[in-house]
C-alpha cells in the first residue's frame, strides 16, 4: 500500500501523510479497502491546488475502526455535495464520477459508514466501520 500511495503523491506534487494508529485484526477485503482508500486520494490530490496536504489516519475505538482521508483543497462544491455517490456526477473534464458511488459500494458491503464533511478550507471523508 504504501509504495502505491507514495508515487501517487510523487507525481502529484502534493505532501501525503500516513499516520497508521493501531487497527484491530478484521476481515475487511484487502483488494476493496485498497481502491476504497485509492479513489479518495486520488479525489484529495485532484482537488488540491499544487503543494497541497492529504492526511491519511486510521485509528479505533472499542466498536469501530476508522479510516480517514483529509485534504486541504478547495472542498466539495454544494451542487455535488446535495448528490454525493450518485453516479456519474463530475465536475473534472475527463472524470468518470464514478469514484465515490464505488466507495459507498465498497463501504456498505463491509457493513461501513461513510461520512463527509467539506468547506472551503478543505474535506475530510471518514469510513467507519464496525469492529
Ligand atoms: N476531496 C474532494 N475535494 C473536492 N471535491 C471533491 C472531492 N472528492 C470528490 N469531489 C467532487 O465529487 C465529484 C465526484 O467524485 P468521484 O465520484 O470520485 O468522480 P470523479 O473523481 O471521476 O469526478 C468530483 O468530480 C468532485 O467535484
Ligand atoms: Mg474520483
Amino acid at each position: 500500500m504504501f509504495p502505491l500511495i507514495q508515487a501517487d503523491a510523487f507525481w502529484s506534487g502534493h505532501n501525503v501523510i500516513v499516520e497508521k494508529g493501531d487497527t484491530p485484526d478484521n476481515d475487511f477485503d484487502p483488494n476493496e479497502v485498497r481502491q476504497l482508500l485509492l479513489n479518495l486520494l486520488r479525489n484529495a490530490m485532484e482537488a488540491m491546488p499544487p503543494n497541497g496536504q492529504v492526511r491519511i489516519k486510521t485509528y479505533c475505538n472499542s466498536d469501530t475502526i476508522f479510516l480517514e482521508v483529509q485534504d486541504d483543497g478547495p472542498g466539495i462544491p454544494a451542487e455535488i455535495l446535495q448528490q454525493l455517490g450518485k453516479p456519474f456526477v463530475t465536475t473534472k473534464e475527463n472524470g468518470t464520477g464514478l469514484g465515490l458511488p464505488v466507495c459507498y459500494r465498497i463501504a456498505e458491503r463491509h457493513n461501513a459508514k461513510l461520512d463527509i464533511r467539506s468547506s472551503p478550507q478543505g474535506t475530510t471523508v471518514c469510513i467507519k466501520f464496525k469492529r
